[in-house]
């Protein structure tokens, strides 16, 4: 028998564009894609078109969402630093504070000066998540030497910043981190034949980094796709955005891994749902799960992703190991390639 049963998988960091550019995704097409990807929950950014920052513009994507989301999601929270006052109004219904300290899609930068308050003005409890790249990465890690905060840093990518915090995960301190699949599954040699396909922030790197994050496979807590949708018009302008879709190819991409013994089952289930779930206070049950069959092989085509963008920097690539059913809460939402919910049937997430 080649089908297993996996717990649900939580993706914990996509860009579901809803609402204020539903022309790349939607909250509809975007939870579709993930149930392709054998997630049943995803953790959506607050880098909306109009950033969520203030408690008004969490709930209103909060009703949006409601209206179409096939899996679960919870929601980050956004600041740039001017919007203390509205922390504790979305305490309970934001999952963490989502901080950039370098430059990527949106004009979301933070002042590295006001890193302080805003560590001190958020509930220690609950995670504060980082696109920290390089300096942005000690700046941080001295900060929290003086501070309590739990910090999530996401999408690592290099040696050094992985090496730096394995260092602060040895000193004791409360510190995560995730990869992307990107990250791990392509290196800086495929931007030739990507293109503006393969530009994403942080960008792709050289071998020796990305065999350093394998090697170091034991640090990272949890894989995270960074699902960043664009359209295909948009990635083939000269300025391209920055991003690229990733909900429906990391999974199979792990499991090919499995296959050629570079990961294990056990890993997978680390990474993609113990992990995420206790970071980032998730409830689970034993009803939400994905049936996968190990030996079913395919080639991604863009045609068959359920992603509006429609695109991959994966396409072309053999996979060993296919999404077959998902289940959320003993309801069946997705087989045979197809959703088998309404817009509507799944919940929005909220901490306690
Ligand atoms: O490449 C990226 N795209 N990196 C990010 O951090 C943001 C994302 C986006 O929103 O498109
Ligand atoms: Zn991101």
């Amino acid at each position: 028998m080649s089908k297993i049963s996996l717990p649900g998988l939580i993706d914990p960091h996509v860009h579901l564009r809803d609402p204020g550019q539903t022309q790349k995704e939607d909250f509809y097409t975007g939870t579709s894609a993930a149930l392709s990807g054998g997630y049943t929950t995803v953790l959506d950014m607050p880098n909306n078109k109009i950033p969520i920052t203030s408690l008004a513009r969490l709930e209103e994507k909060m009703t949006i969402a409601r209206q179409k989301i096939v899996c679960d999601v919870g929601f980050y929270f956004g600041s740039v630093g001017d919007n203390f006052e509205e922390f504790e109004k979305v305490r309970g219904k934001a999952l963490g504070l989502k901080l950039y300290l370098n430059e990527t899609t949106g004009n979301f930068l933070i002042d590295k000066n006001s890193l302080e308050k805003i560590f001190k003005a958020w509930p220690t409890f609950l995670p504060i998540l980082l696109h920290a790249e390089d300096d942005a990465v000690d700046l941080v890690l001295a900060l929290m030497r003086k501070t309590r905060n739990r910090i999530h840093f996401c999408h690592i990518s290099t040696k050094s910043d992985l090496a730096q915090i394995i260092g602060a995960k040895e000193e004791g301190l409360t510190v995560t981190c995730g990869v992307t699949p990107h990250h791990l599954f392509l290196t800086e040699n495929d931007l030739k034949n990507l293109g503006s396909f393969g530009k994403m922030k942080p960008p792709l790197r050289s071998k020796k980094d990305v065999k350093f994050l394998w090697k170091n496979l034991r640090y990272i807590d949890m894989i995270e796709s960074d699902h960043a949708p664009h359209t295909i018009e948009e990635k083939q302008l000269k300025n391209t955005p920055f991003g690229v879709p990733g909900l429906e190819t990391t999974l199979p991409l792990l499991l090919t891994a499995v296959s050629e013994k570079r990961l294990t089952i056990e890993d997978i289930i680390r990474l993609c749902h113990t992990n995420p779930a206790k970071i980032f206070g998730i409830k689970t049950d034993s009803d939400t799960k994905v049936i996968i069959d190990l030996n079913a092989s395919y080639i991604i085509y863009n045609s068959l992703l359920l992603t509006k963008c429609r695109w991959s920097p994966f396409e072309g690539k053999k996979i060993k190991g296919k999404v077959s059913t998902v289940f959320i809460r003993g309801q069946k939402v997705f087989e045979g390639g197809k959703v088998r919910v309404n817009p509507g049937f799944a919940r929005v997430l909220f901490r306690g």
